[in-house]
């Protein structure tokens, strides 16, 4: 499948490795395209680098792997993107007294917030929920991590489950796009304990379900 990641730092990166694994064809939606590290990143994946408007509009599935802050600007940059699937993988993260926090959360998401910037577009929430490094490579863990996936069109679910399968997580329906209003708090469970807890990455969270008991 052909899919447009619109920023190439942890995120963007991570899923260009993971998913270059499977076949996919990536293109990078980047501001500068010969930045070296973008360079060494399409090496690495058989990614293109593009501007991002441009990579958009190539793409069935585009991913915005973009920092919260500026992420509305960045995204009227690309245009309607009627009817394609887009991954919103953005927390909306803010520094309040030296912590990382939400900005938003209870009566609103970001994820709700990117719907509002796109109309015509599918959006999922997924992808926000674990670390960079967990997305790159869910090679090693006993089970695998779970993912969870909020929006408004099971067709772009259904599609969305496929290539979060292909990075190895097992997907798992949360409902309407509302649900990023939950989903967006989740990731500050692993983000709590990871940054301020001392539970060091990579780890992820497991959806388990119990055998039947003996009686
Ligand atoms: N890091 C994680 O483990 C993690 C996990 C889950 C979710 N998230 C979420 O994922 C998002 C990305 O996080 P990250 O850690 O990957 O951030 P990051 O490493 O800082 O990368 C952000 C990327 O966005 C690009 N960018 C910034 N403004 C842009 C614009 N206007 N147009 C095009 N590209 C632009 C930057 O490109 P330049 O080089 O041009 O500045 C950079 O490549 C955030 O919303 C974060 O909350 C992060």
């Amino acid at each position: 499948m052909k899919i447009a990641l619109i920023g190439a730092g942890h995120v963007g990166g991570a899923l260009a490795r993971g998913w270059s694994r499977r076949g996919h064809e990536l293109l990078l939606g980047v501001r500068d395209p010969s930045q070296h590290t973008v360079q060494a990143l399409c090496q690495e994946t058989r990614a293109q680098a593009q501007h991002p408007r441009e990579a958009a509009e190539a793409a069935a599935v585009v991913v915005l792997a973009l920092p919260w802050n500026g992420a509305a600007a960045a995204v009227a940059t690309l245009g309607p993107l009627a009817d394609k699937i887009v991954i919103d993988c953005m927390n909306p993260l803010t520094v309040r007294d030296g912590v990382l926090v939400l900005e938003r959360g209870f009566t609103h998401s970001a994820g709700e917030a990117v719907a509002a910037w796109l109309p015509e577009a599918r959006i999922v929430k997924t992808l926000n929920q674990v670390g960079a490094d967990v997305m790159a490579d869910t090679r090693g863990f006993v089970v695998p991590p779970v993912m969870f996936m909020a929006s408004d069109h099971p067709d772009a679910k259904a599609t969305v489950a496929g290539l979060l399968r292909d990075l190895g997580f097992d997907p798992l329906d949360a409902g309407g796009l509302r649900q990023s209003r939950h989903l967006e708090p989740y990731a500050m469970v692993w983000i709590n304990q990871t940054l301020y807890q001392g539970k060091h990455s990579p780890w992820a969270f497991a959806a388990l379900t119990r055998a039947p008991l003996c009686p």
